[in-house]
């Protein structure tokens, strides 16, 4: 389902729950070793889904740990994303050849819970999200988008991002989102990213944002300000 929102070049594997065993190494066994018996098992199957990821990219399996503030250590070359939300696990896996940087994110498409959207939208935001129709849960799209944002953002900068230093819009006719950041963005060689675009998706009840960094694409790094 992710696949549909990602370039052709990132590979990506998903899974509607935990029902097939996913073994973990030892090292990442022992993150989770102290965790609830449900993120043990989500912890292993998005990890069984990003060594599928990787095993098309010619990677042999290896233990996937967390680095910095959460962020998955992606063997030397590639770049990935993982999500697990209620009824859906999903990992993508690319060169850093073909993508910069990758941030997936997965949502049960329901409204966010009361007060959620005022914490991590800006007024001019959700001007935006009422002109935009009843037939999605905008809010909960907006805070997927967001956290695809950050998933993307964080690697490439090492730096916390708040909800409100990034704006996004949505574009509903082809199911795209622009992201711009008002604080600034990532340096990559001499530019700065001032925004992300990416794209969403509603399917079978769940929510999904993407956002892929394409090397060497001036547009991307010019989202309108
Ligand atoms: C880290 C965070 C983005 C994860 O998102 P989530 O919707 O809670 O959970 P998901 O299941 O979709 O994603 C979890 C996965 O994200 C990845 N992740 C965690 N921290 C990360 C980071 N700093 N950078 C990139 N990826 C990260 C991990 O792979 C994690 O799964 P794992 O623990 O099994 O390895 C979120 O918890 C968070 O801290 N958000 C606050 C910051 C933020 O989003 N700001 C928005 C700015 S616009």
């Amino acid at each position: 389902m992710i696949e549909r929102i990602l370039p052709s070049v990132t590979v990506a594997h998903h899974a509607f729950d935990d029902a097939v065993d996913a073994e973990l190494f030892p090292q990442e066994a022992a993150v989770v070793a102290a965790a609830a018996a449900v993120r043990q098992r989500e912890f292993a199957t998005v990890r069984r889904c990003a060594r599928e990821s990787l095993a098309a990219l010619g990677i042999p399996p290896m233990p996937l740990l967390p680095g910095e503030r959460g962020a998955p250590l992606w063997p030397r070359g590639t770049v990935g994303s993982m999500t697990h939300c209620l009824g859906y696990r999903a990992a993508a896996a690319a060169r850093t050849d073909e993508i910069t940087a990758l941030g997936i994110d997965a949502e049960p498409h329901q409204p966010l819970p009361e007060g959620v959207l005022e914490m991590i939208s800006l007024p001019g935001e959700r001007a935006h999200l009422s002109s935009l129709g009843a037939d999605r849960h905008w809010d909960r799209l907006l805070f997927s988008a967001k956290e695809s944002v950050y998933k993307t953002w964080f690697p490439l900068t090492r730096r916390r991002l708040d909800f409100r230093a990034v704006s996004v819009g949505f574009q509903p006719a082809d199911r795209t989102f622009t992201a711009e950041f008002l604080v600034p963005g990532p340096r990559i060689g001499e530019d700065e990213v001032r925004g992300f675009h990416g794209r969403w998706l509603v399917d079978q009840g769940i929510a999904l944002t993407a956002i892929a960094l394409l090397p060497a694409r001036p547009h991307l790094r010019q989202v309108a300000r």
